[in-house]
């Protein structure tokens, strides 16, 4: 049974700290907030400052045409549910959102269609102002068109108005100037790329966040996380180096969150599980989930909440398994799943290896 969000905090809460490596036993606690009918691909999360969340997908089926973009209101509430919030004509992929650094609770989504060849798509960028809409629709605006081989993660730059999205086949991350509509190349590296000689579509950077001046990154791959520094502008340095900041055991890395304190929450999508990151030493470990299992089946982002009371919730968006080339494998709706990561820490030491 899954036990409701409230139990789960007073669980956790009851938990003494201090005496467990993590400071709460693993894995950590978690419950079912909404699922969405099978076959479905929840690709990206972003929160609202009252706490709402906004969710992008892929369409998993071919003769759908276009895309909806969902909210669930109150995810913290007794019953959330998904409720549409636009369609996307003739569109069928929405990948990263991202809150904008300037505008409180405008949002920058980038979508389009993945071509069937090799070559570049033509995808679009867009605003979705909730803010200034009190009791009416968002305003959606289209900024621009992105010239992208497949745009997949996307982070505000603070303090600008602008926007940088990670490219998964071309290894390189675009600057979006959201005033301008004007795009180039912020940052580009070998450590962005898919592997030289890998199969087409393979994925190399996919998540992209900004922590402390630096750029951090998941390459699917390879499973590592990166970072590079970034300018004020949100640009590499010039000859800053990429530092590796963890490699994990997993065969695919998709999208993350970073806590305040430096943790990286990663997904890994097809390898079901959660993992936690410490940012300075590149240990990890799963918290939620395993291969078989169905606790973050195919998880996909996460995103910590920003309600009253959800600060401490992580809430992870799954593909409900169907990246899995396994036929067999189990495959269910993709849903969001509340994770409780109140009193998590990263031991001092690394474990004694046993
Ligand atoms: C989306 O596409 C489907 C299938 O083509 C169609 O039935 C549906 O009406 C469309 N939805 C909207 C809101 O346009
Ligand atoms: C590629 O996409 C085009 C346009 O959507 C379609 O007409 C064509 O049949 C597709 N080709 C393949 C090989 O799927
Ligand atoms: C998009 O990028 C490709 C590859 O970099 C290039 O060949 C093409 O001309 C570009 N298209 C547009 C519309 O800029
Ligand atoms: C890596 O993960 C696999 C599969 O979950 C597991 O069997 C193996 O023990 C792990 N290796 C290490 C070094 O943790």
């Amino acid at each position: 049974m899954i036990p409701k969000l409230s139990a789960i905090i007073l669980t956790t809460l009851s938990v003494v700290q201090g005496r467990k490596p993590y400071g709460v036993p693993l894995p950590l606690a978690h419950s079912l907030i909404a699922q969405f009918p099978k076959p479905s691909w929840i690709e990206n999360i972003a929160v609202r400052p009252n706490g709402d969340l906004i969710l992008t997908q892929l369409t998993v089926t071919p003769e759908i045409t276009n895309v909806t973009l969902y909210t669930i209101p109150r995810p913290f509430s007794p019953s959330p549910s998904p409720v549409p919030v636009h369609t996307f004509d003739g569109i069928t992929n929405l990948f990263g959102i991202a809150e904008s650094a300037t505008t409180p609770d405008l949002f920058v989504l980038v979508g389009g269609n993945i071509p069937n060849s090799s070559s570049a798509g033509l995808y679009l960028v867009w605003t979705i102002d909730f803010g200034s809409r009190h009791n009416r629709p968002p305003k959606i605006t289209q900024v621009t068109h992105l010239n992208a081989s497949l745009p997949n993660g996307l982070t505000a730059i603070p303090h600008r108005n602008a926007v940088l999205i990670a490219d998964s086949f071309a290894g390189l991350t675009w600057h979006v100037n959201l005033a301008t509509g004007v795009t180039s190349i912020a940052a580009q590296a070998p450590e962005m790329s898919p592997p030289l000689g890998s199969a087409p579509g393979t994925v190399g950077i996919n998540g992209i966040k900004i922590f402390k001046g630096c750029l951090y990154w998941t390459h699917s791959a390879l499973a590592i996380i990166y970072r590079v520094r970034l300018d004020a502008d949100g640009r590499r340095v010039q000859d800053a180096k990429v530092e590796t900041v963890a490699k994990l055991n997993a065969t695919f890395l998709d999208d993350f969150a970073i806590r305040d304190d430096g943790i990286i929450w990663a997904t890994t999508n097809s390898d079901n599980t959660l993992v936690a990151v410490q940012h300075e030493t590149g240990q990890s470990v799963v918290v939620d989930g395993a291969a078989g299992e169905l606790t973050v089946l195919g998880d996909t982002a996460a995103a910590f909440g920003r309600g009253r009371d959800d600060g401490c919730v992580l809430y992870v968006v799954t593909c409900g398994g169907l990246r899995s080339k396994d036929e067999a494998a189990v495959k269910e709706g993709a849903k969001v799943v509340a994770v409780d990561t109140r009193g998590f820490e990263m031991p001092k030491q690394p474990e004694p290896s046993k």
